[in-house]
């Protein structure tokens, strides 16, 4: 029982009646049993000294996967009407190649059982970043092949669980896995290739309109992708910060969304990318989506890059990257250093409405969430409380949101920063995994019947 002086907030404004209510989780982040699936780069790359800034690995994790109804019931609890998670690769196809786990497809079989049996709707994403260690040894998402591989494994999953999940993701934030995990090495697979990793852009934005062809050609009626997405404000209004701001909002929030949306990459990627078919696979990319999933944190600020590699929030940013992003001064920061700027959730979505028009189906804001310590969070229901009323000022100007869901159900394996950043709404004790709802866990529950009454 968590007691606080908790300040009095007005109740959130009313959201349209079928608006849909989640919180989301990643496959690697949370299930543990590693031993119980196939190898993938994070395993690989976390085994490595120094690369997991806590030294942990994800092999226990939240033994979410062991766990699972537990958890399940910490949704109904919660009320919500859905939960994002996503479908480990190598769980199912533990080799990287056609052969298919039972036992792993069995887990997310009776996953999406336990969702439907408490009147949760299940929303899988189908790459959260866990790419299979045997695919990555054929080349990984430098690898052409890599795409066709990945449609064959989405089809496998369809056909299990398509009978009961109505609205599929294909990837999560293929932004963030370019940059992060090949071109500046600090995820896995730890590459650092820096403009040579634009193939692997590429490579995920073909994997994503042919797994949308697979997942269409085995019935499913809503697919979406999750992209990552945050205003870009330059440093400065000198020419070299508007222009270093410029590039990074091309790379941060255009090179995904303008070849799904727009079916064309933004200038000048589409004269660096080296495809041998290019515009076929532009319109494999674009097929229509059902809607589009933004997962917001923070905007950035950026200016032009200085000689010496600039120290982001742990990132290393090397100087021949043509941006440095700087701090944003003015506002709170997550206990991650993270500004928190719920206005530029509203800056973002009026400028992807004004950006896209009639080619923007409707958004879902597939992650937005915060990372404190402790089981009286207040500064994550501030966060959240926020957040949302941003969020309503951008549907009351028009633009069309039909979902948020909150990063994360759960504490859990926060990627290069192991366990040390606490994004759940329930706190995982790493020692007995014990699960303790927070006070912001209290708060959307009361928030969501609010909604409802
Ligand atoms: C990712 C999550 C991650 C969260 C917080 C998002 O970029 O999709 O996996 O935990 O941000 O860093």
């Amino acid at each position: 029982m968590i007691t606080s002086m908790a300040p009095t907030r007005a109740p959130l404004p009313r959201f349209p009646h079928d608006f849909l209510w989640g919180v989301s989780t990643s496959a690697h982040q949370i299930e543990g049993a590693a031993g119980e699936r196939g190898p993938s780069v994070w395993d690989a790359f976390s085994a490595v000294p120094g690369q997991v800034k806590d030294g942990s690995t994800a092999t226990v994790a939240c033994d979410h996967f062991h766990r699972y109804r537990e958890d399940v019931a910490l949704l109904a609890d919660l009320g919500v009407g859905a939960y994002r998670f996503s479908v480990s690769w190598p769980r199912v196809h533990p080799h990287g190649d056609d052969r298919v786990s039972a036992e792993g497809l069995g887990f997310y079989d009776r996953l999406v059982d336990e969702l439907c049996a408490a009147g949760i709707r299940p929303l899988p994403t189908l790459f959260h970043w866990d790419t299979p260690l045997a695919v990555e040894e054929r080349g990984g998402w430098l690898n052409r092949d890599t795409a066709a591989r990945f449609a064959e494994y989405a089809a496998v999953v369809a056909d299990r669980i398509g009978d009961r999940v109505e609205r599929w993701i294909t990837l999560n934030e293929p932004a963030e896995h370019t940059l992060l995990g090949y071109a500046i090495g600090e995820h896995a697979p730890g590459k650092e290739l820096l403009f040579d990793a634009l193939p692997v852009a590429h490579h995920q934005l073909l994997a994503h309109g042919l797994a949308v062809q697979a997942l269409r050609a085995a019935g499913a009626r809503s697919i979406g992708v999750a992209n990552s997405h945050g205003p870009t404000w330059a440093a400065s209004d000198a020419p070299e910060d508007t222009a270093a701001a410029d590039f990074y909002d091309v790379l941060l929030n255009r090179l995904f969304s303008d070849p799904l949306l727009l079916g064309r990459y933004p200038d000048p990627i589409g004269e660096l990318m080296p495809s041998p078919s290019l515009d076929a696979d532009l319109k494999t990319i674009s097929e229509p989506l059902d809607w589009y999933g933004v997962n917001y944190y923070q905007p950035t600020k950026v200016g032009a890059p200085g000689l010496e590699p600039t120290d982001f929030n742990g990132v290393t940013i090397p100087p021949q990257m043509p941006f440095a992003p700087r701090d944003i001064e003015g506002y709170p920061v997550t206990d991650f250093g993270w500004p928190v700027v719920p206005e530029a959730l509203t800056e973002l979505l009026l400028a992807f409405r004004d950006r896209y028009g009639d080619r923007l189906p409707p958004i879902m804001i597939t992650e937005n969430g915060c990372s404190y310590e402790g089981l009286d969070d207040q500064d994550r229901i501030a966060y959240l409380d926020s957040h949302l009323r941003a969020l309503h000022r951008a549907m009351a100007a028009g633009v069309d949101v039909r979902g948020y869901f909150v990063w994360s159900l759960l504490d859990n394996f926060e990627w290069a920063e192991g366990y040390s950043q606490r994004f759940g709404l329930v706190h995982v004790d790493y020692e007995t995994l014990e699960r303790t709802p927070k006070a912001s866990y209290a708060w959307l529950r009361d928030a969501l019947r609010g909604q409802r009454g």
